[in-house]
């Protein structure tokens, strides 16, 4: 049997404690991609979130918007206008999502990136008038960012997430909000089964877009989605936004907002669909240069 000497269990503790601290860290890192994550210190956030040179959301100038004839509608037809979907509202700790089951009909989504099918739809919110949307307009917030995820049929790693803008209305709560009946999953976890969700009320009748290559917008924040911005909004009674700003977290804490602060734009070029201005066609640039040149000898 060995002596063992003060300084030893001095070093033997700090070793354990060392070994703790670690497992902390790590339990932290795992715990982060399950929703745990916090709001209020968002630089914490690790790896690609800090990282990354394609990150969501960001702030988008419309003066920068550049036409692409390349890009076609949004196709929400069948499955969005004709049916309805069931599924689960569940408080998940840092948002309240809707997630369609399997026994509801496919929910199909054609986007010019593909064709893609509708997995969940969540909000994000913020802690006064003002603020609450994760994109924005010219620097606007909006008060609410409602997100639709959909996965490419064959690659569920492809994503793409439609997003629409909310501000407030002084309606009662009705319609598609008291299908989603925020109260009922006022605390983590708390969930109902949701029949009859009619998923178009929640889109504006325009769906013209702003298009961009993005992130998710929470840890572990991959760089995997395509990003369609409606340029129309909905809106949202401002008592079910009471009610979202009152929704509890996963540690028990009043989740009043959840919105990521914007991203750096990068080298990336915000997309729209194309029309007039922007592309001209040369042959309509050159009639124009002519008819220039035949007013100015007239003058
Ligand atoms: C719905 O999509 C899944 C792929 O995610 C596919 O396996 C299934 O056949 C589709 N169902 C219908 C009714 O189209
Ligand atoms: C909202 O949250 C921000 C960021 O944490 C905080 O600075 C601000 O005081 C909060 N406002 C209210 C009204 O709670
Ligand atoms: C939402 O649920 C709460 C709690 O169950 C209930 O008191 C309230 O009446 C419901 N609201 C609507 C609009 O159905
Ligand atoms: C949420 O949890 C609190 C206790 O933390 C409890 O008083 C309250 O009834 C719960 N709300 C719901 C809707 O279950
Ligand atoms: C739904 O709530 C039950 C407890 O009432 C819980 O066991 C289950 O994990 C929850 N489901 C989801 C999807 O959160
Ligand atoms: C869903 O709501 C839209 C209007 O928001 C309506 O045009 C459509 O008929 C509704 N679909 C169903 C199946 O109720
Ligand atoms: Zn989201």
């Amino acid at each position: 049997m060995r002596n063992i000497n003060s300084d030893q269990i001095y070093a033997r503790g700090m070793k354990t404690l060392l070994v703790a601290l670690c497992l902390a860290a790590l339990l932290q890192t795992s715990l982060a991609a399950d929703g745990s994550f916090n709001y209020n210190d968002q630089s914490q956030w690790g790896g690609v979130c800090t990282t990354g040179e394609r990150q969501s959301p960001i702030n988008i100038m419309t003066a920068d918007v550049a036409q692409s004839s390349s890009l076609t509608p949004l196709d929400f037809s069948n499955s969005w206008e004709e049916t309805t979907s069931n599924g689960i509202f569940t408080n998940i700790g840092r948002t309240v999502k809707f997630l369609v089951d399997s026994t509801s009909p496919n929910v199909t989504t054609r986007m010019p990136v593909g064709i893609y099918k509708f997995l969940q739809v969540h909000f994000h919110w913020g802690n006064r008038s003002g603020v609450g949307s994760e994109h924005r307009i010219n620097g606007q917030q909006s008060e609410l960012e409602v997100h639709f995820v959909h996965s490419r049929y064959g690659n569920p790693n492809a994503l793409a997430v439609v997003s629409v803008l909310a501000d407030t209305n002084t309606r009662p709560i009705s319609g598609v909000w008291a299908t989603l009946n925020a109260s009922r999953v006022a605390n983590f976890s708390d969930n109902f089964t949701v029949y009859g969700l009619n998923l178009s009320s929640l889109l504006p009748t325009n769906r013209d877009y702003y298009y961009y290559e993005g992130s998710l917008t929470t840890p572990l924040c991959d760089e995997t989605v395509q990003w369609f911005v409606l340029k129309n909004q909905i809106t949202v009674p401002a008592a079910y936004l009471e009610v979202l700003r009152s929704v509890r977290d996963i540690t028990g804490g009043v989740q009043d907002y959840n919105y990521r602060q914007v991203q750096p734009l990068g080298g990336r070029i915000v997309q729209t669909l194309g029309s007039s201005a922007a592309t001209i066609s040369s042959s309509s640039y050159l009639m124009a240069l002519a008819l220039l040149t035949i007013l100015a000898m007239a003058v």
